[in-house]
């Protein structure tokens, strides 16, 4: 094995599997699938542009395992996040008789990743598969987890299933082709992670943003080994979302109210959460729950990476907070919102609509 690689565990009882981290991991891919116990069956699902950039390294990797491999093209696209992409990757799961012990391997960004990992929950009542990430943030956040599913045309995510992955495979040198827009979306989450959790991450990301932004290996291996470990302690607490795992949508309120009343046009995911969680904060001192130098911090954070840190002028508090009541994470009129308490520690508070549009700064 490398000296690059670094493997965490995500401990689920049976359905505990390792995420490996490293530079190069493609071309390791067919001994590590052989390690998560998949049969000689692969469907890789990916789309065009990250077919082109990444798929070689990997496809040669399966077959120098033996490994018999099936490419399924899927559009790129939040848009194709839907039944027409998954029905195409049950027909050629159908049509390539794929058995029980057949893998789906998602090779992409968090659409890919939640749209095969939903088809491997249901195809054949459930199939082994393996999350490759390529983007920063399915590698800190989307591949781990087990969240998978696909868009209705009245919601994102409106259909999905909670089902673990055998294992993750996390290759830092796909980043280096990835938009920078994309990559500072990805940033976003781990800024959140920072927050929540770990004040020396925050800090860590205060100190070297400028080398990570600059796509410096070491550290952005050691800032997803820190997003992974955080994830998966909060997904082995709590892995249906019954309780504590809420805590990974600070900032996400307001960012999803944001993202769907502008339409998903405006703002990539974690450009919504950048301002929602600048937004969160603010509330959380106005609320009497976060004192003014951690605010300060992380708003300066934020914007230093060129993440947007401001509501649009065209956003009207109440609208926003009318948008969170249909969020998944309301009940009795009330939103479960995440309070940040100081950098590294939060607390859940039950916040009527009217409440969050007082407090909210335009
Ligand atoms: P994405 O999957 O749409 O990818 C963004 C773009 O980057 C795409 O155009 C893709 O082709 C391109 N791309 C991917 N990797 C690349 C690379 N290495 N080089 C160049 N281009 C590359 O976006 P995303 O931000 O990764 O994922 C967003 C999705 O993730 C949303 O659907 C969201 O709901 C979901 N999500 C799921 C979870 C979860 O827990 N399951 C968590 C967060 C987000
Ligand atoms: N991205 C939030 C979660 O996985 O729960």
């Amino acid at each position: 094995m490398s000296e690059r690689m670094r493997t965490l565990t995500v401990k689920l009882d049976q359905r505990s599997y390792p995420i490996h981290m490293g530079e190069g991991l493609l071309l390791r891919a067919g001994e590590l699938l052989g390690e998560a116990g998949c049969g000689e069956k692969i469907a890789i699902v990916t789309s065009p542009t990250v077919a082109r950039l990444h798929l070689t390294p990997l496809e040669d990797s399966f077959r120098r395992s033996g490994f018999k491999t099936t490419l399924i093209l899927l559009p790129e696209g939040e848009e194709h996040k839907n039944l027409a992409s998954l029905e195409t990757i049950y027909d050629r799961l159908v049509s390539g008789r794929f058995e029980r012990n057949s893998c789906l391997v998602a090779l992409g960004g968090g659409v890919i990743g939640d749209l095969a990992g939903f088809a491997a929950a249901t195809f054949l009542r459930g199939i082994p598969y393996v999350q490759v990430p390529t983007t920063l943030l399915a590698q800190v956040d989307s591949s781990v987890g087990g969240k998978t599913g696909i868009n209705h045309r009245e919601g994102k995510n409106l259909i999905g299933a909670f089902y673990q992955p055998r294992a993750v495979l996390i290759d830092v040198n796909v980043l280096q082709t990835l938009p920078r827009r994309e990559l500072l979306a990805g940033l976003a989450e781990v800024i959140k992670y920072g927050i929540i959790e770990q004040p020396e991450l925050f800090a860590l990301l205060e100190e070297k943003l400028d080398p990570l932004l600059s796509l410096n290996k070491d550290l952005l291996l050691e800032v997803i080994g820190a997003s992974c470990s955080i994830k998966a302690r909060v997904v082995e607490k709590d892995e249906r979302e019954d309780d504590y795992r809420a805590v990974l949508n600070f900032g996400h309120t307001i960012g999803h109210a944001l993202e769907s009343l502008t339409g998903y046009e405006t703002f990539l995911h974690g450009e919504a959460v950048a301002i929602g969680m600048v937004q969160a904060t603010l509330i959380s001192m106005r609320h009497g729950s976060c004192d003014k130098e951690s605010c300060e911090r992380i708003y300066r954070l934020i914007r230093r990476t060129g993440l947007p840190t401001e509501l649009p002028s065209s956003i009207i508090p109440h609208e926003l907070v009318k948008s969170m009541e249909t969020d998944k994470k309301s009940a009795r009129g009330k939103i479960k919102f995440v309070l940040c308490e100081g950098i590294g520690k939060t607390r859940f508070h039950w916040l009527a609509p009217e409440e969050i549009a007082a407090m909210i700064a335009n």
